[in-house]
């Protein structure tokens, strides 16, 4: 297959973690018409808005990595917030991308789509197999909300339209452009800041909430990134021989786990904290372990190549270029 390098590309979020991680993989790979807007410039909520930027821009091509996303705290804190505003983002953009004649699509959701005590590692085939995980209960709604509208485009536009929209769900992930709140955060940006803020205060220790026992999965962004246009770029019969029509979309994940133990450790080592790591074991600790099987993705030929140790190097040198 010839890929058109010209052809026009909306990358919606483009000035969040993922979004600009798949505007340097698109840049990279020689793709030269890319669009974008700012929140500011066009909030992707506003149906208008949304339906007037397709009409005027006519993308060929769309990644749609806009979301509202947060850690437990801030799906817990917000939760009317995140099911309203990723239902309609997602609504608009799809919505309003098919009426403007765009063939393909990429929706990303996210590993909290599956159910709460789904079997590890876990496949796409679990999705909707039991109850979620309460706390972010809104935000996996919208999310499968999101495949769903895919999948059901497809199958009532895929002949008559052309339409081939995709949707892929990675694994936690971490990497430049990350969100480092101090409470809004997820784990390994969390984790970074308070381990350079204890080396930076000279703290002797530092506490993590839970007993560190807990398996997490992790992926540095720009790997995403690839995968991400790499499924893109997937021949449609190699992506449909993966997938079905009511599962028409793939995991991405790193393939194995760590202990957040093992997980503070690496940070302290990248972050060049010297002091001791306390687990506050009175705390809770989340599920046993959350692991993605990435067999589909990894049998069309897609690899991770960053490892956690680098990764994290990479990333608190982003936190340290935006400290100062
Ligand atoms: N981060 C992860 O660990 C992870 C894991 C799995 C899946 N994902 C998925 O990847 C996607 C992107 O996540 P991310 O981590 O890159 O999040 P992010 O850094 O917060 O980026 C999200 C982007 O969407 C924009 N946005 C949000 N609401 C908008 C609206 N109403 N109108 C226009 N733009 C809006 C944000 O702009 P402002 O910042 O200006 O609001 C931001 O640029 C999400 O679908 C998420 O579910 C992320």
């Amino acid at each position: 297959m010839t890929i058109d390098l010209q052809q026009k590309i909306y990358i919606a979020g483009h000035r969040g973690m993922v979004g600009s991680a798949i505007v340097r993989e698109l840049s990279k790979k020689g793709y030269t018409n890319l669009v974008y807007r700012m929140h500011q410039e066009l909030d992707l909520r506003n149906q208008t808005a949304v339906a007037n930027f397709f009409e005027t821009e006519k993308p060929d091509q769309v990644y749609l990595a806009a979301a509202k996303v947060g850690g437990i705290h801030a799906n817990n804190t917000y939760p009317a917030v995140f099911i309203y505003d990723n239902l309609m983002v997602q609504n608009n953009v799809i919505h309003h991308a098919f009426l403007s004649g765009v063939k393909k699509l990429l929706f990303l959701g996210s590993s909290c789509i599956y159910p709460k005590l789904a079997a590890q590692p876990m496949s796409e085939d679990s999705l909707l197999a039991g109850k979620l995980e309460p706390t972010n209960e809104p935000y996996a709604i919208a999310k499968i909300a999101g495949i769903k509208m895919c999948e059901s485009y497809n199958r009532q536009y895929g002949k008559s339209h052309g339409v081939d929209y995709r949707s892929v769900m990675p694994t936690n992930l971490y990497g430049p452009g990350d969100n480092y709140h101090p409470e809004n955060s997820h784990v390994i940006p969390a984790l970074i800041r308070r381990f350079h803020e204890a080396k930076v205060n000279q703290q002797a220790e530092v506490v993590i909430w839970g007993t560190g026992i807990p398996r997490r999965e992790f992926l540095y962004v720009d790997d995403m990134a690839r995968a991400s246009v790499y499924v893109m770029e997937l021949e449609k019969d190699q992506y449909e021989l993966a997938t079905s029509p009511m599962q028409s979309f793939l995991n991405i994940g790193f393939g194995s786990d760590i202990t957040i133990a093992e997980l503070a450790t690496a940070v302290a080592k990248a972050t060049h904290y010297s002091g001791k790591i306390v687990f506050d074991s009175s705390k809770p600790d989340g599920s046993p372990q959350k692991l993605m099987s990435s067999d589909q993705l990894n049998q069309l030929g897609w690899k991770p190549r960053v490892n956690l140790a680098a990764g994290l190097s990479y990333t608190y040198h982003d936190f340290r270029t935006i400290q100062v």
